[in-house]
């Protein structure tokens, strides 16, 4: 904002005045200066015509007395000369000596004029002397004194009266105008919205002159600003509507956004379950048929009465551990398929976790001839996780192992699982070719896969990988080892705050060969 510039406030009219003042001042000065020269030289032409009247006048009437020695006709025509006026003194002279003289010489302020007194007598020239008339310029310069003296006086006064008419003509025609414009803008501050009336002059303003036109314009002004401030208003009202509007829609998209990630996991997991459930059911089967078998023989003993009591004692024994390989792949889907959204983390054995989803594995691999190694450490070791999740993790690295395994000859698979440092280690290793260098920066990524449409999501690793994060560890693809070995690393127990809660019961059948 343009700051306030305090000035000495000088009303326009008194400024105006001022201006009118020096100006008729000035120019009467001038013009006066210049009609008194003018009456100057008229007053010298004045003089000098009397002057040159004195030829015609008096030099006969002289030069005729001069030669008839008449003194007192020689002193009436002098006295004559100087009542002509403005010429106080007229004498005559003969080689340098004043004969005759009439009136005073006047000051230095003179003008003189000779004439020789010639007397012709038969064509002969007699020289009687010279007249000089002497004229006085003094009652010029007075009369021009005065003159000046008046048009001063009457010209001040006139412009004194004509500016006090013109400084009340101005303030009733302008100034007190201006006044209330300048009041009026004042009191309406352009910045805000105002509803203040129109601005309106005390004035017919019939004429349509300068103010009239500074009043439309402000007028017009104080409209438009009105005008943009309520459009100002409705837009922001708009803006606040769409924004509450607009925060409305993106926690509704976030919440959808979360529930669609949810269902996304969930439908990877039980994908990845899925791929599984072939083999599972062929696992249920064999023990179920090996059950029937054994219960068959049971009553085919029974009714023979031929079965002798340690066999039973073996079947019965056969057929319970059956069962209980049965239970606890039961067991083990139960729990991958299980919604882990809610649960917290939980300092347990991962072993267990491991041998569950190697348990549901098993039937797929050795079904095709893969040899399945596990090598796992015998003590339990304990991380913070969610065993649904690092099981699904494992189901994951196995599904991408066994896909790409079964592809060659003597397809193997290594799980092992270790404590090193301070840190739970998984390692998922195939007889695989490994990935390709340019393909490994987008392993992790969501949605890439090299596996045919409808065969793969691209979720697996990407899925793991967030679960790993989820579980303060990491997931990655160890680019140092001959073979592909993906490598899933946990904080071990020391590093969780939370006290182990109950390991979930091991799986007890575990033998993967
Ligand atoms: N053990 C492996 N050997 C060779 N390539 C692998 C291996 N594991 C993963 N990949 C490559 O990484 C890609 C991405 O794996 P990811 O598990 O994320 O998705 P996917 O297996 O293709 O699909 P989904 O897991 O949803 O069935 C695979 O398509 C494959 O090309
Ligand atoms: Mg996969």
């Amino acid at each position: 904002m343009v700051p306030f510039i305090r000035q000495r406030n000088i009303s326009l009219s008194y400024r105006l005045l001022a201006g009118v003042l020096l100006g008729s001042s000035v120019l009467t000065f001038f013009i006066t200066l210049f009609s008194l020269w003018l009456d100057y030289q008229q007053g010298v032409r004045r003089i000098e015509g009397k002057l040159s009247q004195i030829e015609t006048l008096y030099l006969p009437g002289i030069t005729q007395s001069l030669w008839d020695l008449n003194d007192d006709h020689v002193d009436l025509n002098l006295n004559g000369i100087i009542n002509l006026g403005d010429i106080p003194y007229a004498y005559i002279e003969t080689q340098g000596v004043i004969q005759y003289s009439s009136g005073t010489m006047p000051g230095e302020n003179q003008k003189s004029i000779r004439f020789p007194v010639i007397y012709k007598r038969d064509k002969t020239r007699y020289d009687l002397g010279t007249l000089v008339a002497v004229a006085s310029l003094d009652g010029v310069v007075d009369r021009l004194i005065n003159q000046a003296l008046f048009v001063f006086a009457s010209s001040f006064v006139k412009t004194l009266i004509l500016s006090a008419f013109m400084l009340i003509l101005f303030h009733q025609v302008v100034t007190r105008h201006l006044l209330k414009i300048s009041s009026y803008l004042k009191k309406n501050h352009f910045l805000r919205p105002s509803k203040s009336s129109r601005l309106v002059l005390d004035k017919k303003s019939a004429y349509g002159d300068e103010l009239d036109q500074v009043v439309q314009a402000i007028n017009q002004m104080h409209q438009e600003i009105n005008q943009h401030f309520s459009y100002r208003e409705k837009a922001e009202q708009e803006l606040r509507r769409l924004n509450s509007s607009l925060e409305e829609e993106v926690k509704r998209r976030i919440k959808e956004n979360e529930r669609q990630q949810i269902n996304m996991q969930n439908a990877a997991r039980l994908s990845s379950l899925g791929e599984m459930a072939g083999s599972i059911a062929h696992e249920i089967n064999n023990p179920l048929t090996i059950i029937s078998g054994y219960v068959s023989m049971l009553r085919r003993g029974l009714k023979t009465k031929s079965l002798p009591e340690p066999q039973m004692e073996y079947i019965g024994e056969r057929v319970e551990s059956t069962i209980e390989r049965i239970t606890t792949i039961i067991q083990g889907l139960l729990r991958l398929s299980r919604d882990t959204q809610k649960e917290k983390l939980k300092v347990q054995a991962v072993n267990p976790i491991v041998k569950d989803a190697l348990a549901i594995c098993r039937e797929k691999f050795s079904s095709r001839g893969i040899d399945i190694r596990m090598t796992i450490a015998d003590e339990a070791l304990l991380a913070p996780c969610k065993p649904v999740e690092i099981g699904q993790v494992v189901i994951n690295l196995l599904n991408n192992a066994y896909d790409e395994v079964i592809k060659h000859t003597s397809p193997w698979v290594e799980v092992c699982l270790k404590a090193h440092e301070d840190k739970v280690i998984l390692t998922v290793t195939d007889s695989g070719l490994g990935i390709p260098e340019h393909l490994r920066p987008k392993l992790l990524e969501p949605f890439f896969t090299t596996k045919p449409l409808g065969k793969g999501t691209g979720l697996g690793l990407s899925i793991s990988r967030a679960i790993a994060e989820d579980h303060q560890g990491r997931l990655y693809l160890d680019e140092q080892w001959p073979n592909t070995r993906f490598v899933l690393e946990l904080p071990s127990k020391e590093h969780a705050d939370a006290n182990p809660t109950p390991t979930p019961e091991p799986a007890r059948w575990h033998q993967i060969h």
